[in-house]
């Protein structure tokens, strides 16, 4: 199954200097959804396929998926490698690697106990406590001082705006809010505004080098400009310094507020708790604190974790709702069910058809199209395939969310009915993970997932009451959908294009 289709990536990734030249002469296919089946060649298996699919990666991957036999992405593979044999799929030596500049030994990138100790004191982060100050606090605030005086401002003048750089920007602002505690009064200031750009710009140019680089082995060319300090290497380096000198300055100046002053704050930032955590004699941070007994190597975890969390909020939320915004255009019945039902509920959160809506955009454009791991020992998966040590173990969330075998006969349409009980008129009822793996399932599932939700409600629900969206481009055409970036995160190619219109 997956591994074996990324065995033929690996493929193509070691004869890289023959395929450069072969890409000049292979054009990338001119219509975008044609699809491009796999005669695997014995010496170069799909490479030459990859390499015309490029730019459609996870289609090409899904329609893979789809032909192959036994039981492609099927659900109980899924569930295996995430929750069943756990311990058995690793994130492996390789990605700590290639994210160690942005990441470290941040929870992210941890395996074993290491993982695990962060995991459980992160936790303590998502208590349905911290969600209420979330959504009273980070949301209500950068929404009225910067998102919707944005748009509003953008209304007024009629121009076009990208909504999907307005999204990850609103996103990034929560997110360092919540992982560094940010007070949001200093934030309009120019300085802060600054600071905050520069920010924004290291971290997109970490990331995307970053992953680049978990997806490629490391080269010697990659060596040579690590040594050298140029090129890639050279802006990572930059990047990474512009929000290491960030969240050092932060995490100094929390180090110098007091143990008292952090507990009347009753509900701290991320931040906090973890300092706080491996300070205290509780058995977690004590052990977690061990591993780290210099204050240098603590600052330096402190920063790995916060770091590893605005990754996790910055663009999964902001992809989620850019596609939302796009879908809800290109299906105006459902639009129109959303809009009745925020119209007819003035503030609750029991808004289940957004919440469908939401759930059914994921499903079609999953904010993390594809995730692996590494096999630490043999093993057979449960549909049939066998698996060796050191092989990658992938899964598509992507792929699986376009399955007719999963989703049935209309697979490809927007259908938040599909989540609501009664022929689409009750309420919201999820699905077993192995089949919606969006947000991850077992031991490591996605921790934000609540928080996740709960942003995107509030921000979808105060965009539509507030305007009507008219999208300019790409086209909001089901039939001809929108490119996305190959990146980690599933973004719009070009951004989200829209007019707004202030609502009566
Ligand atoms: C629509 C939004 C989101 C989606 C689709 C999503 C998806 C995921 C996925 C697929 C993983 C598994 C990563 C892996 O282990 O390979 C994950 C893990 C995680 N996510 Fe999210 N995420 C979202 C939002 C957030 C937000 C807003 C936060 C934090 C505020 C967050 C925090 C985390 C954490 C802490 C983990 C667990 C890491 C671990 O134990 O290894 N996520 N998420």
């Amino acid at each position: 199954m997956a591994t074996a289709h990324l065995a033929y990536v690996l493929l193509f990734l070691v004869t890289a200097g023959l395929l450069f030249r072969l890409r000049r002469l292979l054009p990338a296919p001119a219509n975008p959804t044609a699809a491009h089946c796999p005669h695997p060649n014995p010496v170069l298996g799909n490479t030459v396929e990859f390499i015309r699919n490029r730019r459609r990666f996870f289609d090409w991957y899904a329609m893979l998926l789809r032909d192959s036999p036994p039981g492609p992405a099927c659900p109980a593979d899924v569930e295996h490698l995430l929750r069943g044999s756990f311990g058995n799929y690793v994130r492996g030596p390789g990605f700590r690697v290639a994210m160690s500049e942005l990441i470290g030994d941040g929870l992210f990138a941890a395996d074993g106990r290491l993982w695990k100790l962060q995991r459980k004191v992160a936790s303590h982060a998502f208590s349905s406590r911290a969600l209420r100050r979330f959504s009273d606090d980070v949301l209500a605030v950068h929404l009225r001082r910067r998102l919707i005086p944005f748009l509003d401002a953008a209304a007024a003048s009629g121009d076009a705006v990208d909504l999907q750089d307005a999204l990850r920007r609103f996103a990034f602002d929560a997110i360092c809010h919540v992982a560094f505690g940010v007070e949001a009064e200093a934030s309009t200031a120019a300085a802060d505004t600054r600071k905050r750009e520069a920010l924004f710009a290291a971290f997109d140019a970490a990331v995307e080098i970053s992953f680049r680089r978990a997806l490629t082995p490391p080269t010697v060319v990659r060596k040579v400009t690590r040594l050298l300090n140029v090129g890639a290497s050279r802006r990572l380096r930059d990047a990474v310094d512009v929000f290491d000198d960030y969240a050092m300055s932060v995490v100094e100046s929390k180090e110098s507020q007091s143990r008292m002053r952090r507990e009347e704050d009753g509900d701290p930032d991320l931040l906090s708790r973890f300092m706080a955590a491996m300070d205290d004699d509780d058995d977690d941070g004590e052990q977690l604190g061990a591993m780290f007994p210099t204050p240098q190597a603590k600052r330096r975890l402190l920063r790995d974790v916060v770091v590893g969390f605005v990754l996790a909020g910055k663009d999964t939320t902001s992809s989620a709702l850019t596609w939302l915004f796009w879908l809800l255009a290109a299906n105006p019945r459902c639009e129109r069910r959303v809009r009745d039902e925020l119209d007819g509920d003035a503030k609750g959160m029991q808004q289940h058809y957004l919440h469908a809506a939401i759930a059914e955009s994921m499903r079609l454009y999953p904010p993390v199209p594809f995730n692996g791991r590494v096999a630490v020992a043999d093993d057979v998966l449960p549909c049939g395939a066998a698996v060796r040590a050191g092989w990658f173990a992938n899964y598509s969330a992507y792929a699986m969310g376009r399955m007719e075998k999963i989703w049935g006969e209309n697979c490809l349409d927007f259908s938040p009915e599909r989540w609501l009980r009664d022929r689409g008129d009750g309420e919201f009822v999820g699905v077993e993970a192995a089949r919606y793996p969006v947000f991850h399932l077992g031991p490591r599932v996605c921790l934000g997932k609540e928080m996740a939700y709960v942003q995107m409600k509030t921000v979808a629900a105060a965009v539509l009451r507030r305007f009507s969206v008219e999208v300019m481009a790409p086209a909001a055409d089901m039939g001809s959908p929108p490119a996305y970036e190959m990146t980690a995160t599933m973004k719009m190619k070009g951004g989200l294009w829209v007019r707004l219109r202030k609502r009566e």
